[in-house]
């Protein structure tokens, strides 16, 4: 069983409604998790200061990012390699160009919601 982290709430956009993804606990450190919420598909992230919201979907050729590498706070497209910056959503490296959208997290009862 992982300890929880409580406390601190991942950046992103302005969050409208919340939603729950999973489980503080479904994702070790470095870890990732594919969800979709209102037919979006997302990847959510545990870093060692918490839990971001990333669109899934990559920018160049719609590959999974949740299928993809994390290595610290970047995550690297299994396809062509492509990196995104976790955090941010911000695009790293080519062949992408455009970032992927960020969703505001928090904890709440030992659930990561999703802003949307
Ligand atoms: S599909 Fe992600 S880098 Fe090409």
């Amino acid at each position: 069983m992982q300890a929880r982290i409580e406390g601190k709430d991942g950046g992103g956009t302005q969050a409208g409604a919340w939603h729950a993804a999973c489980g503080v606990d479904d994702l070790a450190i470095g870890g990732v998790l594919h969800v979709e919420i209102g037919g979006l598909a997302l990847a959510v992230f545990r870093l060692a200061d918490g839990y971001y919201a990333t669109s899934d979907i990559c920018t160049h050729m719609r590959s999974r990012l949740s299928d993809g590498y994390v290595k610290g706070d970047t995550v690297q497209c299994p396809l062509h390699f492509g990196k995104f910056d976790i955090r941010t959503g911000r695009a790293l490296s080519a062949p992408c160009k455009r970032g992927v959208r960020s969703f505001a997290t928090r904890i709440e009862a030992g659930r990561v919601m999703i802003g949307m």
